[in-house]
């Protein structure tokens, strides 16, 4: 399973990467607006910045709507570095814009998926990436987690190569059932990488054999 950080944040990046454990990064206007990143020349300049700290792939997401303004975009943005990924809303005139950038061998991410049908056209269009929302479904108590089990049974029924990236994970718990059933790749905050390092009975062992330990010194 791979792990994306979720976030455009450059601290959080460096230390996810610091760990080595980090595979990539997933960014969306909000979180580059939370960062204060305003500005189609700083944008850019931040992409890059992650490029330099990471070595996987990095989503850069495409704010047109319309099919030219997409291509126009996203071209832009793949030229930018060969890390970049260009994240593409499912919308009709994304699907089509996935299947341009595929036909040219364009990385894509499709997001804001919210439905196996809308992942199963994300494959059909050739799309490297598919990102079901978790979160945010279970936000409006629907069973985020059994929509990445039906993309999972869909994907592996037609050998489809798109990756399943389950996004909009919130917690540690997101990211184990998300391993359970067998998504690809996982994109999270950073609080939901390192909490996988936790343990209360580590914490206490790890204690008595340091206590121990002094006798030997
Ligand atoms: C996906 O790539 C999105 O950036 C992200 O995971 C959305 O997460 P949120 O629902 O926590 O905003």
């Amino acid at each position: 399973m791979k792990f994306f950080i979720d976030t455009a944040n450059l601290i959080h990046i460096k230390e996810a990467q610091g760990l080595g454990v980090l595979d990539g990064v997933t960014t969306n206007p909000s979180l580059m607006a939370k960062e204060d990143i305003t500005g189609k020349d700083n944008i850019l300049q931040h992409y890059l910045d992650i490029c330099e700290i990471v070595d996987g792939d990095v989503s850069a997401e495409v704010v047109a709507t319309d099919f030219d303004g997409i291509v126009r975009e996203g071209e832009e943005l793949a030229k930018l570095h060969e890390q970049i990924v260009v994240k593409v809303p499912m919308i009709k005139e994304g699907l089509k814009a996935i299947k341009y950038f595929s036909d040219k061998g364009i990385k894509t991410n499709c997001t804001l998926i919210f439905s196996s049908g809308q992942a199963l056209l994300a494959a059909k269009a050739g799309a490297t990436y598919v990102s079901p929302f978790l979160g945010r479904l279970d936000d409006i108590s629907t069973d985020g987690l059994n929509l990445i089990a039906e993309i999972r049974l869909i994907y592996d029924n037609y050998k489809f190569e798109t990756e399943i990236l389950a996004a909009s994970i919130r917690h540690t718990m997101h990211v184990i059932n998300c391993a359970k059933l067998g998504a690809d790749v996982m994109t999270g905050p950073l609080s939901s990488i390192d909490g996988l390092l936790k343990h209360p009975l580590t914490e206490t062992g790890l204690s008595k054999f340091l206590e121990d330990a002094k006798s030997f010194m």
